[in-house]
C-alpha cells in the first residue's frame, strides 16, 4: 500500500512561510514579473537572488510543524511519498525520506547557462551572491523553477501518483500548471483526501474526500482515516 501525499504553500503556513495566493500573500506584494519568470532573471538577477536570499533566510529560520512530523512518521508503518510543490526543506527536515520537490529546493543553486538541470549546488549558508559560479563558469541562480519553465520532476511525479493507492493533498490551491494538473494521474487510488481551510474554492476535486481544516489539524484526520483502511 502506497500513500502519496501533494503538498502546497498551506503545508508550511504554520511553520511561518506565508502562501503565495491568499490575503497578504507573496504575490501580493510582489510582482512575478519581477522576480519570478526568465525575463525577470536576464533583466536584474541581483534583484532575483535578493529576493531569494531573504526566502531562504526565512526558510532556515523556521521549524518543520506537525503536520510535517506526522506524515514523516507515517513512513514507520506504511510505504510514503511526498511530492511538494514547495521550495522549503520542511517534509526533509522532519525526516521524511521520499521527498521530491517540484518547483526546486531553495538549499541549491544551479546554473544561469545551459544545462541548468544537469547539477544542482548545495549552498553553505543563506546568501547566494553574483560571486558564485557552477562548474563551467556562469553564474549560479536559485534552484527554483520559475513561471514559463518547465518542471523537470513533472514525469518522476507523476509516474509516483499513478502507483498511489492513498493520495493526500494539502494546502494547495491547484492554479498553477502543470503542477496542478497532477492531481488527474491519481486513477489508482481508492482514497483520496484533499486538507484546505479553503477547500470550497478550490476546483476540480469532486471526487475527493475533504477536510477544511489546516495542515495540522487536517493532516492528523486524514492520517487517522488512513489507518482504518
Ligand atoms: N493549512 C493548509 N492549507 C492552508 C493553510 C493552512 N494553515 N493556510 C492556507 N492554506 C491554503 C490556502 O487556502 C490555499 O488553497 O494553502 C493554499 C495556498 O495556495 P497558494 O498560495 O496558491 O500556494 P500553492 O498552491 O502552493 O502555489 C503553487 O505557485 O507561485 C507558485 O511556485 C509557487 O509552488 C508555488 C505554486
Amino acid at each position: 500500500m502506497k500513500v502519496v501525499f501533494f503538498s502546497g504553500a498551506g503545508m508550511s503556513a504554520e511553520s511561518g512561510i506565508g502562501t503565495f495566493r491568499d490575503k497578504g500573500g507573496l504575490w501580493e506584494n510582489h510582482r512575478i514579473e519581477d522576480v519570478a519568470t526568465p525575463e525577470a532573471w536576464k533583466r536584474n538577477p541581483d534583484l532575483v537572488t535578493e529576493f531569494y536570499n531573504l526566502r531562504r533566510k526565512k526558510i532556515i529560520e523556521t521549524e518543520p510543524n506537525k503536520a510535517h512530523f506526522a506524515i514523516a512518521q507515517l513512513e514507520n508503518i506504511i510505504d510514503v511519498h511526498v511530492i511538494t510543490q514547495n521550495i522549503d526543506d520542511l517534509h526533509e527536515r522532519a525526516g521524511s525520506k521520499k521527498v521530491l520537490h517540484l518547483h526546486g529546493n531553495i538549499k541549491y543553486a544551479k546554473s544561469s547557462g545551459p544545462n541548468q538541470d544537469k547539477k544542482y549546488y548545495l549552498l553553505k549558508n543563506w546568501n547566494l551572491t553574483k560571486h558564485d559560479l557552477c562548474d563551467e563558469g556562469y553564474r549560479l541562480r536559485p534552484h527554483v523553477v520559475s513561471f514559463g519553465e518547465s518542471v523537470p520532476a513533472f514525469d518522476e511525479a507523476a509516474e509516483i501518483i499513478k502507483n498511489a493507492d492513498i493520495f493526500i493533498v494539502i494546502g494547495t490551491s491547484l492554479q498553477v500548471y502543470p503542477a496542478a494538473g497532477l492531481i488527474q494521474y491519481a486513477n489508482n487510488a481508492k482514497t483520496k483526501i484533499l486538507v484546505d481551510p479553503n477547500a470550497n474554492s478550490i476546483n476540480g476535486i469532486d471526487d475527493f474526500k475533504v477536510y477544511s481544516n489546516t495542515a495540522t489539524e487536517g493532516v492528523l484526520l486524514a492520517i487517522n482515516e488512513i489507518k482504518k483502511i
